[in-house]
């Protein structure tokens, strides 16, 4: 287990604090939709062992890799998130990706946006392995990443490339962990030259009501919004 350098949120605070100390003071945030007041707990509804957490948001990732013969693949999966300042967790069931992964050791993430909410449901719903021209029906467009052995979709304004580091079984899921080694950004969803969430407006998956859901606006400023309460 490698030595915590200081704890998430420090670096965290301390990666942005330039742009936090740049930030100038937020626009009002648009009216929220009034909500009811929140019942009692006694009162609320208990789901007990639920077979599927309704957990929101999720992300919508496009995941890429190489097929045996050369041949572009991808998946879509929701259950993806940030490990570490450079590291990803994907968690897979057993896929033509999967198979993918333990050859090549490598697989790009693409953001899913609501121009390509459809073709990423597409490769999520059918499988390279009965439609091996998937992502060339889709459309994305797929060329050689130069710095990890997986493809890249010019269909998706950004992409996160990534070194296997691990793939493992653990309970129902396969867990695969990437090391990020470059970010591919389209000029159009950067402002000063950062990646703009705001202009990249990247899907989310409700999977609640399985569906899919726009990215909202800004409503507040991260390491900043609670020291009103200090
Ligand atoms: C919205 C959505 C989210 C999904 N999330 C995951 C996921 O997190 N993990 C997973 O293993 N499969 C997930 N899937 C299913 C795979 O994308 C799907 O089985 C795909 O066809 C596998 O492609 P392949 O056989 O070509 O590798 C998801 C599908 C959809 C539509």
């Amino acid at each position: 287990m490698p030595e915590y350098t200081a704890p998430i949120a420090a670096r965290l605070a301390g990666f942005f604090s330039s742009r936090l100390a740049a930030e100038k003071p937020a626009a009002a945030a648009p009216a929220a939709p009034e909500k009811p007041a929140l019942a009692p707990l006694a009162e609320r509804k208990v789901f007990e062992n639920p077979r599927r957490v309704p957990f929101a948001p999720e992300p919508v990732l496009v995941l890429g890799t190489w097929n045996d013969d050369g041949t572009p693949n991808a998946m879509t999966a929701a259950w993806g998130i940030q490990s570490g300042f450079a590291r990803v967790h994907v968690f897979l069931s057993k896929h033509l990706t999967t198979e993918n992964l333990a050859r090549r050791r490598a697989f790009t993430l693409a953001y899913a946006t609501p121009e390509t909410m459809v073709g990423a449901d597409y490769v999520g719903i059918v499988s390279g392995a009965s439609v091996p021209d998937k992502v060339a029906r889709a459309g994305f467009g797929a060329e050689s990443s130069p710095r990890v052995d997986a493809p890249l979709f010019a269909a998706f304004p950004l992409s996160v490339e990534c070194e296997v580091e691990s793939l493992e079984p653990d309970g129902e899921e396969i867990v695969l962990v990437g090391r990020v080694k470059g970010v591919v950004a389209d000029p159009s969803v950067l402002t000063d030259g950062q990646v703009d969430f705001g202009l990249l407006r990247p899907i989310s998956f409700d999977g609640a009501g399985a569906a899919y859901r726009a990215y909202g606006d800004k409503i507040g400023a991260a390491f900043r919004a609670g020291a009103t309460l200090k």
